[in-house]
């Protein structure tokens, strides 16, 4: 911003126990640009010191005596809004963290984790805690990441006119993945605006939803969406659908076009999930989507539903961005080269039915991908977001090491 001296990210450490306070330390202390600029011993210490040192980024762990690391994090968001807090937490603090994250804190760390993505998470939150004071202080500089449309995310749509075949499932943990992976900003919408079930998957609480957004303002910008927006631990931004279903009137078509294009400006991935109808809103979804997951189960039904989908997408001229999914495969139903069959199309992908690892994971509000890394269906989730060639596979990463080598070897 000061021309070419570029001042330091200030960070405040707070952490009871004093050798990982030195770690951490250490493990910043080659960075230039990050300056450690005290160290609290409890929540309380914390809160006091953001206070005084107004550091642009806490590093927060969450057991401390005192006061724990998610009360602070709530006391900070109001003495010293314009602080950013990255939660240090260890494996298995999944419900600490959801709390978190609700709390205000804007990104997570699980335990060990290297220099090198320690400081990419300070300066990440940094960079977009900066761009949103500077929205605090001239609002009328709407530009969050430009917003002359200079980048444009992909948005990804899973739909099926049929209920049940796993649209949320699929949505919900695909766009969790792809936050991890990729570290890039990824959002999910939930566009079943009258029985949504992404927050319930996702274990958000929704005081505030697309409802209120469409209710308060008339022109949706970014500025606007931000505080609808509730931070997932796994980084995804969600957007909740509505929480009782006559708000679902309250949402236009306008208000539908106003937010996809502020989405597409400012996220990478804009995942969305949708109702199993044909409504306006979807219309538009469908029509604003890069692509457009088509789901389905192995049963008749639901080949004949989406086989249907695909029809009505062609006359929408939007055949060239189905990929059709297999959900819930299973030995019992219809032979994935039956249903390729009788779509006339291959499958992206087909995702097998794993309700026990499913259903624990709706349960514990925790996406299975994050809580069954080795799971099935979490390889599943993986395949589809390697042949949708959101990340790289391992055949690619291969090609790419042997080019490597050639060069070498040249
Ligand atoms: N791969 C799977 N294996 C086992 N069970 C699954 C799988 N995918 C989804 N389910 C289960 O199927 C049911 C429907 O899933 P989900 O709610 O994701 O579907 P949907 O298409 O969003 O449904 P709705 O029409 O209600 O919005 C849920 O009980 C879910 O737990
Ligand atoms: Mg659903």
């Amino acid at each position: 911003m000061n021309g070419v001296f570029k001042m330091p990210i200030r960070v405040l450490i707070a952490d009871d126990i004093p050798t990982t306070r030195e770690d951490i330390k250490r493990l910043l202390y080659f960075e230039e640009d990050i300056e450690i600029v005290g160290e609290a011993i409890d929540g309380q210490d914390a809160v006091r010191m953001t206070g005084e040192l107004k550091p642009d980024v806490v590093l927060m762990d969450i057991n401390m005596p005192n006061m724990d690391g998610i009360t602070a994090t709530e006391q900070i968001a109001v003495v010293s809004p314009q602080t950013a807090i990255i939660i240090i937490s260890i494996q298995g603090e999944y419900e600490y963290l959801r709390k978190a994250m609700a709390a205000g804190a804007r990104e997570y760390l699980v335990k060990p984790f290297s220099a090198e993505e320690l400081a990419n998470a300070i300066r990440r939150v940094y960079e977009t805690q900066q761009r949103r004071n500077s929205l605090i202080a001239n609002p009328s500089a709407v530009s969050f990441s430009g917003s002359s449309g200079r980048k444009k995310g992909k948005v990804i749509t899973f739909f099926s006119s049929k209920g049940g075949v796993g649209r949320t499932t699929l949505a919900c943990n695909m766009a969790v993945m792809l936050a991890q992976e990729t570290k890039k900003n990824v959002a999910l919408l939930d566009f079943d605006l009258e029985s949504g079930d992404v927050a319930v998957m996702l274990n958000i609480s929704a005081k505030m939803t697309l409802a209120d957004l469409a209710q308060e303002e008339e022109h949706i910008d970014m500025q606007a969406v931000e505080g609808f927006l509730i931070p997932h631990i796994s980084g995804v931004k969600v957007l909740p659908a509505p929480i009782s279903p006559e708000q679902a009137e309250l949402i236009t078509p306008t208000h539908v076009e106003q937010l996809l294009k502020v989405m597409k400006e400012n996220f990478d991935f804009v995942i969305i999930d949708t109702s199993p109808l044909y409504s306006e809103t979807n219309l538009i979804v469908l029509e604003q989507s890069d692509i457009v997951v088509l789901v389905l189960t192995p049963e008749l039904t639901s080949l004949k539903h989406v086989k249907t989908d695909a029809e009505i997408l062609k006359k929408l001229n939007c055949e060239y961005k189905i990929k059709f999914v297999l959900n819930s495969q299973d030995n019992e139903g219809i032979k994935v080269k039956d249903v390729e069959r009788a779509l006339g199309s291959p499958l992206l992908v087909s995702i097998p039915a794993d309700p026990k690892t499913v259903k624990n994971a709706v349960n514990r509000g925790v996406p299975f991908v994050m809580a069954q890394p080795n799971a099935r269906v979490t390889e599943g989730i993986k395949e589809l977001l390697q042949k949708l060639e959101l990340v790289k596979n391992k055949a690619q990463e291969e090609q790419k090491k042997s080019i490597i080598m050639r060069m070498f070897s040249l």
